[in-house]
C-alpha cells in the first residue's frame, strides 16, 4: 500500500508530485506528505493527515523546488496522523526518506538506534530505516550510497524507498525489494514512482526495477546497482505505450458509480477482438497454448473480489473444459503445502497486478515450475511481468476503492478461457460453443438493468439500518453472494455475509429474525424449486427477503419477496454478471443514502501491496 512520487529536473516538483499522488491515492489515503531540497540545500518538508487535499492547501508556494519526494499513507506501523505521515528524516534532518512495504525487524534495529542516543519522533518502521541510514552516514565514515547500502542490507521485510540528503542536494536514490518501484527517464529529468500512473504523461521511458535493486540519479545521469553489492547493472529502458486514463468522475458524485455505469461498455470490451469465427482467440496466451490446453490441474489464486471471481472460474473452466480447479486465496496459497509441478497451470488475477499475497503466490507457482497466468487490468503491473503469460480485463482504470467493473471482466476473460479450453480440448460441441459465444448479445442487455436504478435505490432506503444481511445464491451465484456481500460491507460498514443458500440452515439461519434481510440471487435454473425451499425457510421466521431473478412475472416470487428485482432473462452465465451489477447498485445507494465516502471507505486501499 502506500503511493511514492518524486522528481528530479528543471521543473518545479510540487505541481507534478501532487498531480502523482492524487494519482497514486487509490493505494491509501490516511496521510500525505513531500520533502524538497530547496536553494539552500534544506529540507523543506509538508506533511498532513487526510487526504492529499488537505496537504495541497498546507503547501507554501512561496518557492520553487527541483527535487523532492511524496508519499500517501495507507497505516501499517503507528497511527494515521502527521507525525506518522512521511517523509520521515534522520536525526541529523539531512536525510528524507518515503518508504512503501513493511520493515519487519524494526524492533530490535529501533533497540539498537535508542542505545546509540538517537531519538524518534514517530511509531513508524519507516523512520526506523532512514534513522539507521542516518547513523551509518553520520557516524560510519560511509557516503551517502553507500549508508543506504549498509542499512538496507539489514532490514527484513519488503520496501520500496526514495531518498534524498542535503549534502547531495543533485542526488535521489531509490531502492526497491518487494515494493514496486518504476524510473521514468526524459531528458535531464528523472520521475520516479510505486507505478506508472503519475508518470506516463511525461515521459514513455520506464525503467522497472527489480528486487534490490537501486536506482542512483546523480546531476543529469543515473546507474542502476544492486542492493547487495557496490556494482552497475544493466539499465533495462523499456518504450511503454500506455495512455493516461480518464481520471474524472463526470457527472456522477464518486467513482464507484460511474464505473458501476461503465460496465456497459467495460464488458464489451473486454470481449472485443477475442471472438473471431466462432473461436475464442486469446493473443496473451497463445506462445504457452500448447502446455495451458494439456493441463492436469489449474489452480487459481487471488484476494478479495478477485477471488470471488476466481470461483466462477473454477466453475466455468470445470464445466466447460473438465479439468479440475483448485481456488485458493493468495494469501494461503503462498504458504500451503500447494501441490503444483510442471504441469500445473497457476492463474492469478488482480485488479491492479501490485497485490502483495498474489505477487508471493505467483513467485512460489514459478519457482515450482508451474506455468503462470495473469489475469490482471494494469499494463505494465507486477503481476504482468512477473507471470509467464496472461490476458488483460481491459475495463480501464477502476478509481473507487470496492471493485465493480474489474470484477465482471475477470468473469468474462474466465469465460472466454474456459470456452477456448472445452474447444481445445474438444470437452464442448461447435454449436454449444457457438451458444456460448452469443454471450456479447446477452451482455448487450445490461442497459437495462441501470433502467431499475431508482427501484433499487428505494430498496436501498429500507434497508440501510440494518445491522447485518445475508447474501444467498447457490452454484455460479454462491460467489455472486460473497462479493454482494463483500461490496456492502466495504463500503456502507453493515456487516454481511454470503453463504451457499442450502447451507443456510446449517448455522446461519440462527441470526434471522424480523430485522435481518436476506438477499437470494435466485434464478429460474435447476437449482430455483431449491431455492424457494430456502426462501420459505427464512419467511417462516419472519426474515426480510430481497430476490434478484430472471424471472418475470413469477407469482410465487412476488408473493414471497419483500422486495424483487427482475433482470432481463439470458444465458446462465450473464445472469451472475446482471446480478453482481445489482448487487454493486444496491451496495452503493445504501453507503451513499448513509452519507459515507464511498470511493474511499475507511481503513481500505485499493492496492494491497503488504502482506
Ligand atoms: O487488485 P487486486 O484485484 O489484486 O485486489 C484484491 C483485493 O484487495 C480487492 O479485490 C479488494 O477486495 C477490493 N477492495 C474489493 O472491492
Amino acid at each position: 500500500m502506500c503511493g511514492i512520487v518524486a522528481y528530479k529536473g528543471h521543473k518545479n516538483c510540487h505541481p507534478i508530485l501532487l498531480s502523482g499522488l492524487k494519482r497514486l491515492e487509490y493505494r491509501g489515503y490516511d496521510s500525505a506528505g513531500i520533502a524538497c531540497i530547496n536553494s539552500n540545500d534544506k529540507l523543506v518538508v509538508t506533511k498532513r493527515k487526510g487526504k492529499v487535499s488537505e496537504l495541497k492547501s498546507a503547501l507554501s508556494n512561496s518557492e520553487i523546488y527541483n527535487l523532492g519526494i511524496a508519499h500517501t499513507r495507507w497505516a501499517t506501523h503507528g497511527k494515521p496522523n502527521q507525525l506518522n505521515a512521511h517523509p520521515h528524516l534522520d536525526q541529523s534532518k539531512k536525510i528524507a526518506l518515503v518508504h512503501n512495504g513493511i520493515i519487519e525487524n524494526y524492533d530490535p534495529i529501533k533497540k539498537f538506534l535508542l542505545s546509540k542516543k538517537i531519538k524518534f519522533k514517530s511509531e513508524t518502521d519507516t523512520e526506523v530505516l532512514v534513522q539507521l541510514i542516518g547513523y551509518f552516514y553520520n557516524n560510519g565514515k560511509m557516503n551517502f550510497e553507500q549508508s543506504v547500502r549498509a542499512a538496507l542490507q539489514r532490514v527484513d521485510g519488503a520496501f520500496g524507498i526514495v531518498i534524498l540528503n542535503t549534502d547531495y542536494p543533485d542526488m535521489m536514490i531509490a531502492a526497491r525489494k518487494g515494493s514496486p518501484l518504476v524510473l521514468g527517464i526524459k531528458e535531464n529529468e528523472f520521475f520516479i514512482a510505486s507505478d506508472i500512473s503519475p508518470i506516463v504523461k511525461y515521459t514513455k521511458d520506464i525503467i522497472y526495477l527489480k528486487d534490490s535493486e537501486m536506482a542512483v540519479i546523480n546531476k543529469k545521469s543515473f546507474k542502476i546497482k544492486s542492493v547487495d553489492k557496490d556494482i552497475s547493472l544493466p539499465k533495462n529502458i523499456e518504450k511503454i505505450d500506455f495512455k493516461i486514463d480518464d481520471y474524472d468522475k463526470g457527472k456522477y458524485k464518486y467513482f464507484m458509480h460511474k464505473e458501476i455505469h461503465e460496465q456497459i461498455n467495460t464488458i464489451p470490451n473486454t470481449i472485443n477482438g477475442r471472438i473471431k469465427n466462432e473461436s475464442v482467440l486469446l493473443q496473451g496466451l497463445s506462445d504457452y497454448w500448447n502446455i495451458i490446453e494439456s493441463a492436469e490441474k489449474i489452480y487459481i489464486t487471488a484476494c478479495g473480489t478477485s477471488w470471488h471471481a476466481g470461483l466462477i472460474g473454477k466453475n466455468f473452466i470445470e464445466r466447460f473444459a473438465n479439468i479440475p480447479v483448485h481456488v485458493e486465496y493468495a494469501s494461503e496459497f503462498r504458504y500451503n503445502h500447494a501441490l503444483i509441478d510442471s504441469k500445473t497451470i497457476v492463474i492469478a488475477i488482480s485488479q491492479s497486478g501490485e497485490t502483495a499475497d498474489t505477487l508471493a503466490a505467483i513467485r512460489k507457482a514459478n519457482n515450482h515450475g508451474a506455468l503462470t497466468i495473469g489475469i490482471c487490468n494494469i499494463a505494465g503491473s507486477s503481476v504482468s511481468r512477473e507471470t509467464k503469460c496472461g490476458v488483460y480485463t481491459r475495463c480501464g482504470h477502476e478509481v473507487g476503492v470496492a471493485s465493480t467493473k474489474a470484477f465482471t471482466s475477470q468473469i468474462v476473460v474466465l469465460y472466454l478461457l474456459a470456452l477456448k479450453l472445452a474447444e481445445s480440448r474438444k470437452t464442448i460441441s461447435k454449436e454449444s460453443l457457438k451458444r456460448h459465444l452469443d454471450y456479447k448479445k446477452s451482455v448487450n442487455k445490461i442497459k437495462s438493468i441501470f433502467k431499475q436504478e431508482n427501484d433499487i435505490k428505494k430498496i436501498a432506503k429500507k434497508y440501510k439500518k440494518a445491522n447485518d444481511f445475508l447474501y444467498l445464491g447457490r452454484g455460479l451465484n454462491f460467489p455472486v453472494a460473497l462479493e454482494g456481500a463483500l461490496k456492502l460491507k466495504e463500503i456502507s460498514y453493515i456487516h454481511a455475509e454470503g453463504y451457499p443458500a442450502a447451507e443456510m440452515k446449517h448455522g446461519p439461519i440462527a441470526l434471522i429474525d424480523k430485522d435481518m434481510p436476506s438477499v437470494f440471487i435466485a434464478p429460474k435454473d435447476k437449482t430455483y424449486e431449491k431455492i424457494i425451499s430456502n426462501i420459505q425457510e427464512i419467511k417462516s421466521r419472519k426474515g426480510k427477503i430481497i430476490v434478484i431473478t430472471d424471472s418475470k412475472n413469477d407469482k410465487v416470487l412476488k408473493e414471497l419477496a419483500n422486495d424483487l428485482i427482475v433482470v432481463p432473462k439470458t444465458n446462465h452465465y450473464a445472469f451472475a454478471i446482471f446480478a453482481s451489477i445489482v448487487l454493486q447498485l444496491l451496495a452503493y445507494h445504501i453507503a451513499l443514502d448513509k452519507n459515507l465516502n464511498v470511493d474511499q471507505p475507511r481503513n481500505l486501499a485499493k492496492s494491497v501491496s503488504v502482506e
